[in-house]
């Protein structure tokens, strides 16, 4: 008897971020867990794997993984991305979807709002960042310029008007390390060098989605204005209550976009 465990394959990979922990959905059925070990270590968390059906067209298995672990155990500046992404790539993802709470700079793009971010910068420190701490095969520089992929962004954006939310086609989102807010000059500083949302995990993820390639994109879900609008001061600066309570007001808008979204992936 063979008791070997066959390999397991997914064809979309999701993150989820705070408050999204795990993958449900009326079209999702056949959930199986998958634990997985890396080179770099633990995952986040076992990997469900769903077999989604949607209503014309053939099944596709989303694998997901809650990038913070299923009781947000593991903070911003401490998640394992190399390992996260190396288990997307071992199951053989060929998409991979991150959704992530943000904080808006702009009085234009409101909580409860999207945006299918096409820019990163990256204000972290110290993070493990590379697959490559060693270029024994010869260098290995990852082209970064474009960190999302333009046709995963095209099919979000439609999946996300077909889904009726209000949602924002392009913008920067700056990475900081976290896990504490911005100040106000932070806040500001960011506003003025024209970005748009901020948030604490799409960098290394975007990166070592790159390096391992697989196709990445990034979905912001807006939660607060983060240290508040200059032309408003009755703006209050965010905090960790407000994220996860806007977070959870939104995560029935965010589960039905990616529902829109995975049948029509390329
Ligand atoms: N995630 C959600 N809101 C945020 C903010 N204001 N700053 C950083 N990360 C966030």
């Amino acid at each position: 008897m063979n008791n070997k465990p066959h390999l397991k394959s997914a064809d979309v990979g999701v993150f989820g971020g705070s408050g999204f922990y795990t993958f449900v959905s009326e079209q999702a059925a056949d959930l199986e867990t998958v634990s997985l070990d890396t080179a770099w270590g633990q995952p986040s968390a076992p990997v469900t794997i769903a077999t989604f059906r949607p209503a014309n067209g053939s099944p596709i298995k989303v694998a997901f993984l809650p990038r913070h672990g299923v009781r947000h155990q593991f903070p911003p500046h401490r998640v394992n991305y190399r390992a996260n992404v190396d288990a997307m790539r071992q199951l053989g993802v060929r998409a991979l979807v991150a959704p992530f709470a943000a904080g808006s700079l702009r009085s234009e793009i409101g909580p409860g709002e999207f945006v299918v971010v096409d820019q990163l910068v990256d204000r972290t420190r110290g993070r493990a960042d590379t697959f490559y701490d060693h270029f024994d095969e010869g260098p290995q520089h990852l082209p970064f310029a474009d960190p999302y992929d333009p046709r995963l962004r095209e099919v979000l954006l439609d999946a996300a008007r077909a889904s009726g939310v209000t949602v924002h086609d392009g913008g920067t989102v700056v990475v900081t390390n976290g896990p504490r807010f911005s100040t106000r000059a932070e806040s500001a500083a960011y506003r003025a060098a024209g970005w748009h949302v901020i948030n604490m995990t799409q960098y290394p993820e975007a990166a070592l989605a790159g390096e391992a390639g697989i196709p990445f994109a990034g979905i912001a879900l807006v939660t607060d204005y983060d240290a508040g609008l200059d032309d408003d001061p009755g703006v209050q600066p965010v905090t960790q209550e407000t994220v996860f309570q806007v977070f959870e007001e939104n995560l029935h808008r965010v589960r039905a976009l990616l529902a829109a979204a995975i049948p029509n992936l390329p």
